[in-house]
Protein backbone atom coordinates (compact mmCIF):
# COMPACT_ATOMS: atom_id res chain seq x y z
CA UNK A 1 0.00 0.00 0.00
CA UNK A 2 1.19 3.29 -1.33
CA UNK A 3 2.69 5.70 1.10
CA UNK A 4 0.10 9.07 0.39
CA UNK A 5 1.99 12.11 -0.42
CA UNK A 6 0.13 14.98 1.91
CA UNK A 7 0.51 18.25 -0.07
CA UNK A 8 -1.95 20.07 1.81
CA UNK A 9 0.27 19.81 4.66
CA UNK A 10 3.46 20.52 2.93
CA UNK A 11 2.02 23.37 0.92
CA UNK A 12 1.32 24.59 4.81
CA UNK A 13 4.54 24.38 5.87
CA UNK A 14 6.08 25.79 2.83
CA UNK A 15 3.75 29.04 3.07
CA UNK A 16 4.45 29.60 6.70
CA UNK A 17 7.66 29.84 5.76
CA UNK A 18 7.23 31.67 2.87
CA UNK A 19 4.37 34.27 5.66
CA UNK A 20 7.70 34.40 7.98
CA UNK A 21 9.89 35.60 5.23
CA UNK A 22 7.54 38.86 4.35
CA UNK A 23 7.29 40.01 7.88
CA UNK A 24 11.01 40.22 7.81
CA UNK A 25 11.40 42.54 4.82
CA UNK A 26 10.94 45.76 4.78
CA UNK A 27 7.96 46.25 2.40
CA UNK A 28 5.26 44.23 1.58
CA UNK A 29 5.63 41.91 -1.51
CA UNK A 30 3.15 42.38 -4.13
CA UNK A 31 1.71 40.13 -6.71
CA UNK A 32 -0.43 41.72 -10.05
CA UNK A 33 -2.94 39.12 -10.97
CA UNK A 34 -4.50 39.51 -14.42
CA UNK A 35 -7.33 36.96 -15.15
CA UNK A 36 -8.85 37.48 -18.94
CA UNK A 37 -12.29 36.61 -19.48
CA UNK A 38 -14.90 34.50 -17.59
CA UNK A 39 -13.30 31.06 -17.58
CA UNK A 40 -14.79 29.18 -14.74
CA UNK A 41 -11.68 27.13 -13.89
CA UNK A 42 -9.31 29.99 -14.00
CA UNK A 43 -11.68 31.89 -11.80
CA UNK A 44 -11.38 29.66 -9.01
CA UNK A 45 -7.24 29.22 -9.33
CA UNK A 46 -7.20 32.83 -9.42
CA UNK A 47 -9.17 33.24 -6.16
CA UNK A 48 -7.26 30.46 -4.62
CA UNK A 49 -3.88 32.57 -5.44
CA UNK A 50 -4.94 35.59 -3.88
CA UNK A 51 -5.86 33.74 -0.91
CA UNK A 52 -2.57 32.47 -0.32
CA UNK A 53 -0.90 36.11 -0.75
CA UNK A 54 -3.20 36.95 1.66
CA UNK A 55 -2.26 34.09 4.43
CA UNK A 56 1.61 34.64 3.52
CA UNK A 57 1.74 38.59 4.07
CA UNK A 58 1.80 39.47 0.41
CA UNK A 59 -0.81 42.02 -1.50
CA UNK A 60 -2.23 41.28 -4.31
CA UNK A 61 -4.15 43.48 -7.22
CA UNK A 62 -6.27 41.98 -9.27
CA UNK A 63 -7.12 42.92 -12.81
CA UNK A 64 -9.92 41.22 -13.85
CA UNK A 65 -10.30 42.06 -17.92
CA UNK A 66 -13.42 41.43 -20.33
CA UNK A 67 -12.53 38.37 -22.58
CA UNK A 68 -12.49 40.73 -25.89
CA UNK A 69 -9.87 42.87 -24.60
CA UNK A 70 -7.49 43.80 -27.04
CA UNK A 71 -3.53 41.97 -27.32
CA UNK A 72 -2.01 46.31 -27.36
CA UNK A 73 -4.62 46.96 -24.08
CA UNK A 74 -3.58 43.60 -22.38
CA UNK A 75 0.01 44.51 -23.28
CA UNK A 76 -0.03 48.05 -21.91
CA UNK A 77 -1.25 46.66 -18.38
CA UNK A 78 1.64 44.23 -18.38
CA UNK A 79 3.74 47.61 -19.30
CA UNK A 80 2.38 49.12 -15.99
CA UNK A 81 3.05 46.47 -13.50
CA UNK A 82 5.91 46.21 -14.99
CA UNK A 83 7.15 49.60 -14.09
CA UNK A 84 4.96 49.31 -10.64
CA UNK A 85 6.81 49.81 -7.56
CA UNK A 86 4.37 48.07 -5.43
CA UNK A 87 4.40 44.99 -7.68
CA UNK A 88 7.48 41.99 -7.65
CA UNK A 89 5.56 39.75 -9.33
CA UNK A 90 2.90 39.63 -12.51
CA UNK A 91 0.92 36.55 -13.28
CA UNK A 92 -1.47 36.46 -16.39
CA UNK A 93 -3.38 33.47 -15.97
CA UNK A 94 -3.72 30.83 -18.70
CA UNK A 95 -5.28 30.25 -21.01
CA UNK A 96 -5.92 33.75 -23.01
CA UNK A 97 -8.96 34.25 -25.03
CA UNK A 98 -8.10 33.04 -28.39
CA UNK A 99 -7.00 36.23 -29.97
CA UNK A 100 -4.35 37.15 -27.58
CA UNK A 101 -0.97 35.31 -28.35
CA UNK A 102 0.13 33.57 -25.40
CA UNK A 103 4.02 34.31 -26.07
CA UNK A 104 3.65 37.80 -27.10
CA UNK A 105 2.04 38.25 -23.25
CA UNK A 106 4.40 36.04 -21.68
CA UNK A 107 7.48 37.93 -23.49
CA UNK A 108 5.83 41.39 -22.61
CA UNK A 109 6.42 40.37 -18.91
CA UNK A 110 9.70 42.10 -16.99
CA UNK A 111 11.87 38.88 -16.35
CA UNK A 112 11.98 39.66 -12.95
CA UNK A 113 8.80 40.03 -12.24
CA UNK A 114 8.00 36.56 -14.04
CA UNK A 115 6.77 34.45 -10.84
CA UNK A 116 4.96 31.99 -13.48
CA UNK A 117 8.80 31.02 -15.12
CA UNK A 118 7.23 31.32 -18.06
CA UNK A 119 9.71 33.73 -19.79
CA UNK A 120 12.19 32.58 -22.27
CA UNK A 121 14.90 33.80 -20.18
CA UNK A 122 13.97 32.39 -17.01
CA UNK A 123 13.37 28.94 -18.65
CA UNK A 124 16.87 29.15 -19.86
CA UNK A 125 18.30 30.14 -16.90
CA UNK A 126 16.11 27.37 -15.47
CA UNK A 127 17.00 24.73 -18.17
CA UNK A 128 20.98 25.69 -17.96
CA UNK A 129 20.71 25.20 -13.92
CA UNK A 130 20.85 28.60 -13.26
CA UNK A 131 17.57 29.45 -12.11
CA UNK A 132 16.28 32.72 -10.94
CA UNK A 133 12.36 31.32 -10.47
CA UNK A 134 11.47 27.59 -10.64
CA UNK A 135 8.27 26.63 -12.37
CA UNK A 136 5.40 26.60 -10.03
CA UNK A 137 4.19 22.87 -10.49
CA UNK A 138 7.34 21.13 -11.42
CA UNK A 139 8.61 22.68 -8.50
CA UNK A 140 6.11 21.55 -6.18
CA UNK A 141 6.53 17.88 -7.11
CA UNK A 142 10.54 18.02 -6.50
CA UNK A 143 9.68 19.70 -2.83
CA UNK A 144 7.26 16.82 -2.44
CA UNK A 145 9.99 14.06 -3.47
CA UNK A 146 12.19 15.78 -1.33
CA UNK A 147 9.97 15.98 1.67
CA UNK A 148 9.64 12.17 1.34
CA UNK A 149 12.84 11.25 0.79
CA UNK A 150 12.24 9.58 -2.43
CA UNK A 151 15.26 8.84 -4.63
CA UNK A 152 15.84 10.88 -7.86
CA UNK A 153 19.34 10.31 -8.87
CA UNK A 154 20.20 7.50 -11.34
CA UNK A 155 16.74 6.63 -11.05
CA UNK A 156 14.14 5.84 -14.58
CA UNK A 157 12.13 8.79 -14.18
CA UNK A 158 9.17 8.85 -16.28
CA UNK A 159 6.97 12.62 -17.61
CA UNK A 160 3.69 11.93 -19.22
CA UNK A 161 2.82 15.61 -20.89
CA UNK A 162 5.27 17.48 -22.79
CA UNK A 163 3.72 21.39 -21.82
CA UNK A 164 5.80 24.24 -21.59
CA UNK A 165 4.07 24.44 -17.59
CA UNK A 166 4.67 21.30 -16.48
CA UNK A 167 6.54 18.34 -18.50
CA UNK A 168 9.34 20.43 -20.00
CA UNK A 169 10.18 22.23 -17.11
CA UNK A 170 9.61 18.66 -14.99
CA UNK A 171 11.94 16.44 -16.91
CA UNK A 172 13.90 19.34 -17.11
CA UNK A 173 14.48 19.40 -12.81
CA UNK A 174 14.54 15.65 -12.93
CA UNK A 175 17.51 15.96 -15.25
CA UNK A 176 19.46 17.90 -12.97
CA UNK A 177 18.84 15.93 -10.04
CA UNK A 178 20.45 13.30 -12.14
CA UNK A 179 17.14 11.33 -12.84
CA UNK A 180 16.99 9.33 -15.97
CA UNK A 181 14.25 11.16 -17.69
CA UNK A 182 11.99 9.90 -20.44
CA UNK A 183 9.50 12.40 -21.46
CA UNK A 184 6.17 10.55 -23.32
CA UNK A 185 3.29 12.49 -24.84
CA UNK A 186 0.47 11.92 -26.73
CA UNK A 187 2.68 10.33 -30.17
CA UNK A 188 3.94 8.02 -27.93
CA UNK A 189 3.98 4.72 -28.97
CA UNK A 190 3.49 1.88 -26.42
CA UNK A 191 3.21 3.93 -23.49
CA UNK A 192 3.33 1.48 -20.76
CA UNK A 193 6.23 -0.12 -22.31
CA UNK A 194 7.92 3.33 -20.87
CA UNK A 195 5.50 4.00 -17.18
CA UNK A 196 6.34 0.01 -16.69
CA UNK A 197 9.98 0.79 -16.23
CA UNK A 198 9.55 4.24 -14.00
CA UNK A 199 10.76 4.27 -10.66
CA UNK A 200 8.70 7.67 -10.66
CA UNK A 201 6.16 8.35 -13.09
CA UNK A 202 4.78 12.09 -13.15
CA UNK A 203 1.48 12.21 -14.87
CA UNK A 204 0.54 15.89 -16.54
CA UNK A 205 -1.65 14.83 -19.34
CA UNK A 206 -5.30 15.96 -18.43
CA UNK A 207 -7.00 12.25 -19.46
CA UNK A 208 -9.02 10.53 -16.50
CA UNK A 209 -8.33 6.75 -15.87
CA UNK A 210 -4.85 6.92 -18.40
CA UNK A 211 -2.42 5.74 -15.78
CA UNK A 212 -3.90 1.99 -14.72
CA UNK A 213 -2.28 -0.32 -12.10
CA UNK A 214 -1.03 -2.76 -14.73
CA UNK A 215 1.17 0.67 -16.52
CA UNK A 216 2.89 0.90 -12.78
CA UNK A 217 6.25 -0.94 -11.39
CA UNK A 218 5.89 -1.99 -8.00
CA UNK A 219 6.66 0.43 -5.62
CA UNK A 220 7.07 3.39 -7.83
CA UNK A 221 6.20 7.22 -7.02
CA UNK A 222 3.16 8.56 -8.68
CA UNK A 223 2.92 11.46 -9.00
CA UNK A 224 -0.81 12.78 -10.57
CA UNK A 225 -0.36 16.69 -11.75
CA UNK A 226 -3.53 16.67 -13.58
CA UNK A 227 -6.90 18.15 -12.72
CA UNK A 228 -9.93 16.10 -13.80
CA UNK A 229 -13.65 16.10 -13.39
CA UNK A 230 -15.55 12.36 -13.49
CA UNK A 231 -19.10 12.06 -14.53
CA UNK A 232 -20.55 13.20 -11.14
CA UNK A 233 -18.35 16.67 -11.29
CA UNK A 234 -15.63 15.50 -8.45
CA UNK A 235 -12.09 16.27 -9.25
CA UNK A 236 -9.57 13.42 -10.21
CA UNK A 237 -6.21 13.04 -11.92
CA UNK A 238 -4.63 11.00 -14.47
CA UNK A 239 -4.40 7.77 -12.57
CA UNK A 240 -6.78 5.46 -11.52
CA UNK A 241 -5.63 5.91 -7.45
CA UNK A 242 -7.59 3.11 -5.53
CA UNK A 243 -5.73 0.31 -8.18
CA UNK A 244 -2.56 2.51 -8.39
CA UNK A 245 -2.57 3.04 -4.63
CA UNK A 246 -2.38 -0.86 -4.27
CA UNK A 247 0.84 -1.27 -5.84
CA UNK A 248 2.86 2.48 -5.77
CA UNK A 249 5.21 2.80 -2.86
CA UNK A 250 3.76 6.37 -2.96
CA UNK A 251 1.42 8.02 -4.81
CA UNK A 252 -0.66 12.22 -4.95
CA UNK A 253 -3.86 12.06 -4.18
CA UNK A 254 -6.12 14.89 -6.53
CA UNK A 255 -7.11 16.76 -5.04
CA UNK A 256 -4.37 17.79 -1.88
CA UNK A 257 -1.58 16.40 -3.39
CA UNK A 258 0.50 18.41 -6.29
CA UNK A 259 -2.36 21.66 -6.88
CA UNK A 260 -1.83 23.18 -3.27
CA UNK A 261 2.21 22.49 -3.89
CA UNK A 262 2.01 24.40 -6.80
CA UNK A 263 0.33 27.68 -5.20
CA UNK A 264 2.62 27.37 -2.33
CA UNK A 265 5.49 27.76 -4.80
CA UNK A 266 4.02 30.80 -6.50
CA UNK A 267 4.09 32.25 -3.34
CA UNK A 268 7.90 31.32 -2.71
CA UNK A 269 8.75 32.82 -6.12
CA UNK A 270 6.78 36.00 -4.95
CA UNK A 271 9.59 36.28 -2.29
CA UNK A 272 12.29 35.69 -4.47
CA UNK A 273 11.32 38.57 -6.61
CA UNK A 274 10.20 40.88 -3.76
CA UNK A 275 13.89 40.05 -2.09
CA UNK A 276 15.20 40.83 -5.54
CA UNK A 277 13.55 44.03 -5.93
CA UNK A 278 14.46 45.17 -1.91
CA UNK A 279 17.89 44.11 -2.15
N1 LIG B 1 -2.91 28.04 -15.92
C1 LIG B 1 -2.76 26.78 -15.47
N2 LIG B 1 -1.70 26.73 -14.63
C2 LIG B 1 -1.19 27.96 -14.56
C3 LIG B 1 -0.10 28.53 -13.85
O1 LIG B 1 0.65 27.88 -13.13
N3 LIG B 1 0.10 29.86 -14.05
C4 LIG B 1 -0.69 30.61 -14.85
N4 LIG B 1 -0.39 31.90 -14.99
N5 LIG B 1 -1.70 30.12 -15.53
C5 LIG B 1 -1.95 28.79 -15.37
Amino acid sequence: MAVRIDGKALAAKVKRQAAAEAAGLPRKPGLAVVLVGEDPASKVYVAGKERDCAECGIESFGHRLPAETTEESLLALIGTLNRDPRVDGILVQLPLPGHLREEAVIAAIAPDKDVDCFHPYNVGRMTAGDPVFLPCTPAGVMAMLDEYEIPVRGKRCVVLGRSNIVGKPMAALLTQRDGTVTLCHSRTEDLARYTREADVLVSAVGRRGLVTADMVKEGAAVIDVAMNRDESGRLCGDVDFAAVEAKAGWITPVPGGVGPMTRACLMRNILTAARLHQA
